[in-house]
């Protein structure tokens, strides 16, 4: 099918990858993005990588008529949908904030979408949609329920699209749900830039190790984990990245489909930490402290749908996790700024 993919939020960390492996694949990419947490500056890495510079439309999905002429201008064969607002404690602060910013948005794209006929769509969902109460490794049917408003938001979204295709049946819909994204593309160039003090482990592991911060904060030792801390199932965002070019090109029959987008595997925040530190030879210090609300213990993903039906599984193990991670932090200490 002809016409360019449209990449919301192409300019942050996972679109970024994404579009860099789309333009890989000789896909036509054009990126919208309000740049409300992501810099100009991501568009000349990605040309300087690729050789590519996809085009750039600098405006707000909440404003529709901006959407409705970026339409008009393009012939999009599909639309890969990641903009939002993603910070966990923000979201409980500020619940209000994350509602109509990542559902409003949502809403418009997919009122301007049913207008011009694109109705190929792969959003950005997350595992934590998924309830603590799960078995692990958790499949795409584990129990619902995420514990703070920014994963609610992912949820109401992901029933949202089940509503709109049932109400059209003309809909091609993927939903993937990622675990933890970590690392860098290899150059270097581009990485995970966030805004402030890191919420998430590896870029707050990245900031001691550039001497940004004092200590990592290790939050609990006492869950019932191997080592006491808590296990996650991190995935190098090259390999998330690949999972949704796969998505794309198998997005071709009607229906809405959710996969895992994980490697199968977990990792203590300590087994991490120690990794970091042996691969790249830096000294990450850090301290035990108490448990952080809403954390679970543990979460890995059972990634067999994704292997058989999108021919996709995740390649990089967490060393090379470790080592991107570093690279892209050490050639740029302050991220983009
Ligand atoms: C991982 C582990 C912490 C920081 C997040 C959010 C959301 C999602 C990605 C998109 C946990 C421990 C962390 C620190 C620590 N993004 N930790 N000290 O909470 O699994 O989920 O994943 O959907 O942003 O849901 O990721 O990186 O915050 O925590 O000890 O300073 O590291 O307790 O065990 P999390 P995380």
């Amino acid at each position: 099918m002809s016409g360019e993919i449209l990449v919301t939020g192409g300019t942050g960390y996972i679109g970024s990858h994404t579009v860099i492996e789309l333009l890989k694949a000789d896909y036509d990419v054009v990126i919208i993005d309000n740049f409300s947490n992501s810099s100009m500056k991501v568009i000349d890495r990605i040309e300087k990588i690729t050789d590519k510079r996809p085009i750039l439309i600098n405006t707000d999905l909440l404003n529709k008529e901006n959407i409705y002429d970026v339409f008009e201008k393009f012939s999009f064969s599909s639309v890969i949908h990641f903009a939002g607002l993603k910070a966990v404690g923000e979201s409980v602060n500020n619940p209000l904030k994350y509602y109509y910013t990542n559902i409003a948005s949502t809403v418009n794209l997919c009122e301007v979408m049913t207008a011009f006929d694109v109705k190929n769509f792969i959003f950005s969902s997350s595992a934590t949609v998924y309830s603590a109460q799960n078995k692990m490794p958790i499949n795409e049917d584990g129990n619902l329920g995420p514990n703070n408003p920014y994963g609610r938001t992912k949820l109401f979204i992901e029933e949202m699209l089940s509503d709109l295709y049932q109400s059209d049946s003309n809909w091609k819909i993927t939903l993937l749900r990622y675990f933890n994204p970590v690392g860098a593309h290899e150059s270097g160039l581009i990485g995970e830039s966030p805004n402030g003090t890191p919420n998430n482990l590896m870029p707050f592991i990245t900031s001691v190790a550039v001497g940004k911060q004092k200590n990592l904060k290790v939050f609990g030792s006492d869950y019932n984990t191997k080592d006491g801390t808590g296990v996650r199932d991190y995935i190098h965002v090259i390999d998330l990245a690949k999972g949704h070019v796969q998505a794309l090109k198998h997005n071709c029959e009607p229906g809405i489909k959710t996969y895992n987008l994980g490697t199968g595997k977990g990792y203590s925040v300590l087994e991490v930490v120690k990794t970091f530190q042996l691969v790249n030879g830096v000294n990450v210090p850090y301290e035990i402290v108490d448990r952080r609300p809403g954390d679970i213990p543990i979460s890995y993903a059972d990634v067999t749908k994704a292997k058989d039906q999108l021919n996709w599984n995740a390649e990089k193990g967490i060393i090379e996790m470790c080592k991107d991670a570093w690279n892209w932090q050490k050639n740029n200490p302050n991220g983009y700024n």
